[in-house]
């Protein structure tokens, strides 16, 4: 079967992120763990690029916002509270033909009757919920440490036995054995950042002496055994969150929703995805969560579909109320002015690390025709990243490498914007095979040191370089002395 133009553009994405080092299957040597990934040398630094330029945005450029850093192994009775021990499922079907397991809302639609997406069979199980939390166990617990836990049943699907013990789609459960009667607490890989911002709302407000509305950041892991994870990084079973926990009164909830929304919109247009590709969705009364009164879903036109990138959501007071009650500890805020005590209301915008490196690295990805080095045409495949997220910024390359003083100067260049950006050296190759290798994981500047930057050829051009845009391949005499202002300002 032919593949369509968008699984074929996928299949090359996939490929480059492996091929130069952006993204690898977790584990991969022992045969790949499902909705896993590592991110090798130029992944980890395009990750780190969006990190950091949603903390700067989100909290260093603000007056209102603090960060934090949570734990990921969360108290069972934080997410009791919360409500995700009792509700945070999906439905989970298995097809008895070809025993695919997938979420029930994955099954598709043949004249009216529900059918494997796999093998289009409609002998399908009854849907049951699995809750998506992944467990672990601190302990051996003392047992004077009056910690009671003991290890929980296997079975986590809920009021059921499942029906098919084993499936083709992941194969690989392990049985954990724990010595008889040893005492372990269950404890919860968290599914959200969110929840540890609320649980420490009163300790932050104690220390920043923020008054509302104001705002608690976080970035970190998440956990969520998803039923299929797919799609690449897209969907997986550990990521990383960007949450903004923005507090305020009841009365300003709805127009903060609005407010975010359009931040959150910039946000990802200041990172290089073109406004037509992003569209907000609207999250209808039926579907949106039972204590939120609005919910916009920011989502982008990756390959595979229109998918979420983001969701920013006004969830009212229910998340400090669940706390208070969880805890019996206040969790009101005092108003000086009106001596009135309240619970705060929040506006979440919630975005997802690794669907934000997924969507820039689909928005990058293109191909154009450049000529080599005898002139003729040839497919360029370009990352065109936005200078302020790409891995590296610059590239440094003395035009031949048996040549003393050209090395020399180009090591010079190195240290010199060394301390300002992360820079490349590289010598080896011809010049144009080394733009293009740049090119591929999306360099935007390529600073090429030759004979005119000795002075042996003009004196006039003594201590220029040769600055390459990666885009255009527009060359350009700049001095070494401008570099550092001219490539900062141009990718901050
Ligand atoms: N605190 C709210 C919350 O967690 P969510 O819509 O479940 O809301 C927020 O998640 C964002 O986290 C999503 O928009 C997405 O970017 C990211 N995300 C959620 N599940 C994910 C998964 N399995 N893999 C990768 N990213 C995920």
């Amino acid at each position: 079967m032919n593949k369509s133009p968008d699984a074929q553009r996928m299949e090359k994405i996939v490929s480059l992120c492996k091929r130069r080092g952006f993204i690898f299957q977790s584990s991969e040597i022992y045969g790949g763990l499902n909705g896993l990934w590592d991110y090798g040398p130029l992944g980890v630094e395009l990750k780190r690029n969006v990190k950091n330029y949603w903390w700067r945005v989100m909290v260093h450029e603000r007056d209102d916002v603090v960060g934090m850093d949570g734990s990921i192994l969360t108290h069972p009775a934080v997410l009791t509270a919360s409500g995700h021990v009792e509700g945070f499922s999906d439905l989970l079907v298995d097809c008895r033909t070809c025993k695919s397991r997938m979420r029930a809302d994955q099954l598709v639609r043949k004249n009216g009757i529900k059918q494997c997406p796999r093998c289009g069979s409609s002998d399908i199980t009854e849907p049951r919920a699995f809750n998506l939390m992944l467990e672990t166990h601190i302990g051996s617990i003392d047992p004077r440490s009056g910690l009671t836990y003991e290890m929980p049943a296997a079975d986590r699907t809920a009021g059921s036995t499942p029906e098919i013990s084993s499936t083709t789609s992941d194969s690989q459960f392990v049985d954990i054995k724990r010595p008889a009667g040893e005492l372990v607490a269950l404890v919860y890989l968290r599914p959200e950042t969110a929840q540890s911002i609320f649980v420490q709302f009163k300790n932050i407000l104690e220390v920043s002496r923020k008054k509302l509305p104001f705002g608690i950041a976080q970035i970190g892991k998440a956990f969520r055994n998803e039923i299929n994870p797919r799609n690449f990084i897209f969907r997986s079973r550990e990521f990383e969150q960007m949450e903004l926990e923005y507090f305020c009164r009841a009365e300003e909830g709805m127009k903060l929703l609005e407010y975010w929304k359009e931040e959150r919109l910039k946000f990802y247009e200041n990172i290089g995805i073109a406004r037509d590709t992003l569209h907000v969705l609207t999250v209808p009364d039926e579907e949106r969560a039972f204590y939120s009164k609005g919910t916009y879903d920011i989502e982008y036109d990756f390959p595979f579909g229109r998918q979420e990138l983001e969701g920013v959501a006004y969830r009212t007071d229910y998340d400090l109320s669940q706390h208070q009650k969880g805890s019996s500890k206040p969790l009101e805020y005092f108003d000086e002015e009106t001596k009135q005590k309240f619970i705060p209301h929040v506006v979440e915008p919630s975005a997802g690390v690794d669907r934000t490196v997924l969507a820039l690295i689909c928005e990058a990805y293109s191909e154009d025709q450049a000529p080599n080095e005898k002139g003729k045409m040839e497919t360029r495949v370009v990352l065109r990243f936005h200078p302020r997220v790409a891995p590296i910024k610059c590239a440094v390359f003395p035009l031949l490498k048996n040549k003393e003083k050209l090395v020399a100067k180009a090591r010079e260049i190195v240290d010199l914007l060394r301390p300002q950006m992360f820079v490349f050296y590289d010598e080896s190759g011809a010049i144009g095979r080394r733009y293009r290798r740049q090119d591929e994981i999306g360099t935007p500047f390529g600073v090429t040191v030759d004979f005119e930057t000795l002075g042996e050829k003009d004196a006039a051009l003594r201590d220029t370089v040769t600055l390459r845009e990666r885009d255009s391949m527009k060359q350009e005499r700049v001095a070494i002395r401008d570099l550092v202002n001219t490539l900062t300002s141009r990718i901050r």
